[in-house]
């Protein structure tokens, strides 16, 4: 018998790159999401033709939606990426990021506890835990793995901190199949347009279809820090593989490669024919009130153990994103 998935977070990234591959295992698929005034449903629009595909109306804060829909579903497996998702925006509304990111889990941990025990559960933790913390190799590398302590820097990464704490609790207390993949950030053409990568990637969308005056700049603020970027859609595969394994764990996905903003926005320009120092003009404004300047992944854990590798590369994944921006805006 084909297996079903619930997915929260369908609307966003990694959601409907998630379902994507899911249904090609032939998995049934529910994709979870919260009333909206307007269909915001478009990342997953084209998946409407599968008979195996279904979309329920749903809020992770809500702690009766949460049991209802394990009750009435049953499901083998349950991957929660609903968040709010945006580090800078955690500064504003800390309360809300707390709400949705920490009482969420919660809503769902007790879900399965109570309602659906043989759930295998996947919670989308993040390397912003690590905060301003790396481990040193004997070279002097810097990186970060399992075994960086956590030091959060933001409410964000704090409230994902909290989930990542909790569900380790009740894998151990009640015996739950439940992960925690720590994954540094991956992006992709279909990536939320107020991170950084495609903040970038659209504005260089608009300068080469003429949307904008050349002398319209790129506002940006620390471009300075360095991330392991990868793709979400090598990213979903390690969800899946920590999931369909005999142990529950915890495990980091990165690419073990790290860029600056500097970097991204070189090689992005570069892609179009233009040269970044031209377009970018730095606010302060965007700066956070605390950063993370450096993220550099170590993934021997999940290599060993799953499998898993990732396949695109740095310069691969802005080029598929410069000349996706590129199409899109014509
Ligand atoms: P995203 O594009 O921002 O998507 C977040 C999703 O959460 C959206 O579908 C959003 O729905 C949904 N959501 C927010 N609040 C909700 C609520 N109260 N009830 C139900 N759904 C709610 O994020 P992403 O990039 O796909 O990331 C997926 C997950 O991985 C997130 O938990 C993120 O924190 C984590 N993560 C991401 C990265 C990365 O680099 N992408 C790295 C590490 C961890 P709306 O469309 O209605 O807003
Ligand atoms: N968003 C944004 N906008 N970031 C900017 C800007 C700007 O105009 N200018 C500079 N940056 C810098 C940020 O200060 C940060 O150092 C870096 O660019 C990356 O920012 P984001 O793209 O917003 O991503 P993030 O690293 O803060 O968070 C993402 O990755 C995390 C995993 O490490 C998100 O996807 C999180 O949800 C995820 O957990």
């Amino acid at each position: 018998m084909n297996k079903t998935a619930i997915i929260t977070g369908i609307t966003g990234q990694d959601g409907s790159y998630l379902a994507e591959y899911l249904l090609s295992k032939e998995y049934n698929v529910i994709g979870l999401h919260r009333r909206s005034s307007i269909n915001n449903c478009e990342r997953v629009n084209h998946l409407s033709y599968y008979d195996n595909f279904s979309l329920e109306e749903f809020d992770l804060t809500d702690p009766s939606d949460c049991s209802q829909i394990l009750e009435k579903y049953q499901p083998d497996e349950l991957y929660n990426l609903a968040a709010m998702s945006h580090v800078g925006t955690s500064f504003n509304q800390p309360s809300t990021t707390f709400e949705i990111n920490t009482i969420g889990i919660i809503n769902l941990l007790e879900g399965i506890r109570h309602r659906s025990s043989h759930t295998k559960f996947y919670q989308a933790s993040t390397s912003e835990m690590f905060g301003k913390n790396y481990s040193i190799d004997p070279n002097g590398e810097k990186y970060q793995d399992e075994d960086t302590p956590l030091i959060p820097q933001s409410p964000y990464a704090v409230s994902k901190l909290s989930s990542h704490r909790m569900l380790q609790i009740y894998r151990e207390a009640y015996g739950l199949y439940a992960c925690s993949g720590i994954l540094f950030n991956h992006e992709s053409p279909r990536r939320g347009e107020n991170f950084v990568t495609r903040k970038i990637t659209k504005y260089i969308g608009r300068l080469v279809n003429n949307k904008i005056s050349k002398s319209t700049k790129l506002k940006l603020g620390n471009i300075i820090a360095s991330r392991d970027w990868g793709h979400a859609k090598d990213f979903v595969q390690g969800m899946h593989l920590m999931l369909d394994n005999d142990i529950a764990d915890d495990y980091v996905l990165c690419t073990g490669q790290t860029h600056t903003v500097q970097d991204f926005l070189d090689l992005a320009f570069k892609i179009a024919g233009f040269n970044y120092k031209d377009h970018i003009e730095i606010d302060p404004e965007l700066y956070r009130p605390a950063e993370v300047n450096y993220l550099k992944g170590r993934c021997d854990k999940a290599k060993k153990a799953l499998g898993w590798i990732h396949h695109t590369s740095f310069e691969e994944l802005v080029n598929e994103m410069v000349i996706s921006d590129i199409r899109l805006l014509s």
